[in-house]
């Protein structure tokens, strides 16, 4: 079981669209797979047309076991769960602080879900907060979409520099652009920058494109609906990079 988070703290910047459309992609031929969303904005669990149960909350969930079975969603797409959020979550971070281990809780929580998934997609809420820490100790890897501006770098290095000083595991840590408009040329001069800083970004970069933002029309992964658009060719290489060279697994293997 690899545990894969779309993390920044910034908002506004493609995780939940990338978070949707890896989950959807690593599923296909059936692959166990869970996306978690962490979020109470609760747009991937939007996008998958799926509702909390009413009884459901963020308690529930840090006390997991069985409420976190009992919480877990089939999607319309075979392999696909989602384990939502609502607006309970904006109270994660005060919660958790009242757990011991407060920093590996959700790592524990996912640990009993192993077995079931092959992948687990955390989509994290902006912000740097206990939730974030949870979620460094926890991911595998943790993807982080940058868009092309100045404002970006200075955000992804602080957070390279949190890891550092946190002794936490920064080797975890792997941006990729987001949102790329080529025509502008301030872009291409911050991808110049950010490739000379030796931030290593997957080579995979998600352009901007109209058709990602009709997914909250669609309710659907752009993957699914219309899976030739540039956008969805995009995020088909970013999930071929992320499982061969990320995860290390054989394009065609589980
Ligand atoms: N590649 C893209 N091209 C065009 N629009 C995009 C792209 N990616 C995301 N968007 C749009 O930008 C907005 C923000 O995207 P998204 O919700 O994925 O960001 P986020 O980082 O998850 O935001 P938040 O921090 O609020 O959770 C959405 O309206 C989305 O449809
Ligand atoms: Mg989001």
């Amino acid at each position: 079981m690899k545990i894969i988070a779309l993390y920044s703290i910034k908002g506004g910047v493609g995780k939940t669209a990338a978070c949707v459309n890896l989950a959807y992609l690593a599923s296909s031929q059936q692959v166990p797979t869970l996306l978690c969303d962490l979020d109470p904005q609760g747009a991937s669990t939007f996008y998958f047309r799926i509702q909390p149960k009413p009884k459901y909350n963020s308690l529930k969930f840090l006390k997991g076991g069985k409420r976190i079975d009992k919480a877990i969603r089939g999607t319309d797409f075979p392999g696909l769960d989602l384990l939502p959020a609502d607006l309970s979550y904006r109270n994660l971070d005060i919660q958790l602080n009242g757990f011991t281990k407060s920093r590996r809780r959700l790592r524990r929580l996912l640990e009993e879900l192993k077995g079931r998934y092959d992948y687990i997609f955390l989509d994290c809420p902006p912000n740097l907060t206990l939730v974030s820490e949870n979620v460094f100790e926890a991911a595998d890897v943790i993807l982080v979409p940058l868009i092309p501006t100045t404002l970006s770098i200075m955000t992804y290095r602080k957070l390279i520099q949190f890891f550092e000083d946190a002794g936490l595991d920064a080797g975890k840590l792997r941006p990729f652009l987001s949102m790329v408009e080529s025509r502008k040329q301030m872009h291409r001069q911050t991808i110049r920058e950010i490739i000379a800083a030796k931030l290593n970004p997957i080579n995979a970069y998600i352009p901007y494109c109209a058709d990602v933002e009709k997914m909250g029309f669609y309710r659907a992964p752009l993957t699914h609906y219309r899976p030739a658009s540039l956008g969805a060719l995009a995020f088909a290489k970013l999930w071929h990079e992320v499982k061969t060279r990320l995860l290390k697994e054989p394009p065609d293997g589980h």
